[in-house]
C-alpha cells in the first residue's frame, strides 16, 4: 500500500471541557481526520454528542470531520450533520433498514459515505454495498465506549476484507476503530487497513496528544 496511512483521533476520549483546544493540538500534531462518535443510547448503551458539536469544531480544525453514527435510523439526522459541516458520515449496517438509500442520501448531500460493521456481523453484509461507499469501518471493539481491548479476531476480518477489495479492484478506504494502541497499530496496518481511529491512545496518553500522535505516526510509517 503506498498511500499515506491516515490517523483519526476519536474525541470520545478527549476532555470535553477543552475540546476545541485538544482538537487543535491533534490537528497540529499531524492528524488526518477528526473522528466524532455519535451515540443515541439505543443502538449502543451510551449517549454522547450531536450536530452542534460538529459545527463548533470547524473553528478549531481544518481537517475533515469523520462522523461515526452509532444511532438507530440514522437517516433522520443525516441532513442535520450535513448542515453542521460533517465531511464523512458512517452509518452502521446493523442500524439501517434501507442501507442503499441512506448511503445515497449521504452522497447526495455532498459528503463521503461510510459503512461500519460490528465485530460479530459477517463481512458478507458488505457484499452489495461496498461498491457504493467511500469508506468501510471495521469495528475492533463492541461500539459504545472508548478504552476497550482490541478484539484479536479482527485481524483476520481485516485481512479477508483487504483480499475482497483487492480482488474486486476497489480502492475503498478501510478504517479500523477501537482498542488501537502503539503496540498493535503496525500489525493492523500491515494486515490491510488504511486508516486508524484512536481515542484513548491519543487523548488520554501520559505524554500528551502531540507526542502520542507522532509516535503512532512513526510506528506505522
Ligand atoms: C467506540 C468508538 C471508537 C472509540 C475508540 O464505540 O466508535 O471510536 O472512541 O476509542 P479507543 O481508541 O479508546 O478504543
Ligand atoms: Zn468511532
Amino acid at each position: 500500500m503506498n498511500s499515506r496511512i491516515k490517523i483519526a483521533p476519536s474525541i470520545l476520549s478527549a476532555d470535553f471541557a477543552q475540546l476545541g483546544k485538544q482538537v487543535a493540538e491533534a490537528t497540529k500534531a499531524g492528524a488526518d481526520y477528526i473522528h466524532i462518535d455519535v451515540m443515541d443510547g439505543h443502538f449502543v448503551p451510551n449517549i454522547t454528542i450531536g450536530a452542534p458539536v460538529v459545527a463548533s469544531l470547524h473553528s478549531w480544525t481544518h481537517l475533515p470531520l469523520d462522523v461515526h453514527l452509532m444511532i438507530e435510523q440514522p437517516e433522520r439526522y443525516i441532513p442535520r450533520f450535513a448542515d453542521s459541516g460533517a465531511n464523512i458520515i458512517t452509518v452502521h449496517v446493523e442500524a439501517c433498514s434501507h442501507l442503499h438509500q441512506t448511503i445515497q442520501l449521504i452522497k447526495k448531500l455532498g459528503m463521503r459515505a461510510g459503512v461500519a460493521l460490528n465485530p460479530a456481523s459477517p463481512l458478507i453484509l458488505l457484499d452489495e454495498i461496498m461498491t457504493q461507499v467511500d469508506l468501510i469501518v471495521i469495528m475492533s471493539v463492541e461500539p459504545g465506549f472508548g478504552g476497550q481491548a482490541f478484539i484479536p479476531e479482527t485481524l483476520d476480518r481485516i485481512s479477508r476484507l483487504r483480499n475482497i477489495l483487492n480482488n474486486r479492484k476497489l480502492t475503498t478506504e478501510l478504517e479500523v476503530d477501537g482498542g488501537i494502541t502503539i503496540n498493535n497499530a503496525p500489525e493492523i496496518i500491515k494486515t490491510g487497513a488504511n486508516t486508524l481511529v484512536l481515542g484513548t491512545s491519543i487523548f488520554k496518553a501520559k505524554e500528551g496528544i502531540n507526542q502520542a500522535l507522532q509516535k503512532i505516526r512513526r510506528s506505522v510509517n
